[in-house]
């Protein structure tokens, strides 16, 4: 049995949560304010999912899904995700996140930010341009025509093709960016982020994006 450890139990932590359990996983659900704060979810989600700290979460995951406001990945526990594959849903929202100024000069993106506070952790950028509710209303079997794709990012091929295949079972097909520093194409305000489109389209939209220029 594979289990799923979540920093992060909000709008994409839950939806994640429910199509990983549909596919057979187990999860481990952790939130700021404390495993008895999730009694309610976990009643929801049902006898594959528990709840814990973050750091247990982390450390109970055969891979871990990183799904808070992009503000807070400083307190992300590093030692227990060493060698873990992490999986980062995270969007850069300066009115909620405060100004960051890696991302305003377009000097990095928020899942290579992870990567540098996670240093021997596998990041894979994903689900960052879906609504919550699609990720169980928009998945389709493979091979179903016009199914829709998701972007991944990973500045490591091998989790990129296990997070491709975690997709996969989940409902959708997959465009790989390639490494971290190519997911500013699929960042909020991009023509990829939030419309459903299938591989085809999705490809081309990020192929095409042109990256912003720095804040001034
Ligand atoms: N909503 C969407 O449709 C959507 C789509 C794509 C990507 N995203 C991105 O995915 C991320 C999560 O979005 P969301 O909508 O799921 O957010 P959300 O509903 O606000 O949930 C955030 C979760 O993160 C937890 N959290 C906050 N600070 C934490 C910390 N320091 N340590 C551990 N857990 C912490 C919160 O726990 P508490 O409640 O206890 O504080 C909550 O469970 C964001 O970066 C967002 O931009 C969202």
């Amino acid at each position: 049995m594979t289990t799923i450890g979540f920093i992060g139990s909000g709008n994409i932590g839950t939806s994640v949560a429910k199509a990983a359990i549909a596919e057979g996983y187990d999860v481990v659900m952790s939130n700021s304010r404390g495993p008895e704060t999730l009694a309610e979810l976990i009643g929801e989600l049902g006898e594959h999912a528990r709840a814990a700290t973050p750091a247990e979460a982390a450390a109970a995951g055969d891979f871990v899904v990183v799904t808070i406001p992009m503000k807070a990945i400083g307190d992300v526990p590093v030692e227990p995700l060493v060698d873990k594959l992490v999986i980062d849903t995270n969007n850069y929202y300066p009115e909620r996140d405060g100004q960051i100024e890696a991302l305003d000069q377009q000097q990095n993106t928020s899942a290579g930010l992870l990567q540098e506070h996670l240093p021997s952790s596998h990041v894979v950028k994903a689900f960052n341009h879906i609504q919550a509710p699609q990720i169980l209303s928009t998945a389709t079997p493979s091979g179903t025509p016009g199914r829709r794709a998701l972007a991944i990012a990973s500045d490591d091929p091998a989790s990129s093709t296990l997070v491709a295949s975690f997709l996969d079972r989940l409902g959708f097909d997959t465009v790989d960016l390639g490494p971290l520093s190519e997911s500013w194409r699929i960042q909020p305000g991009t023509v990829g982020y939030g419309p459903e489109l299938t591989q085809a389209e999705l490809a081309a939209a990020t192929a095409a994006e042109q990256r912003p220029a720095p804040l001034r």
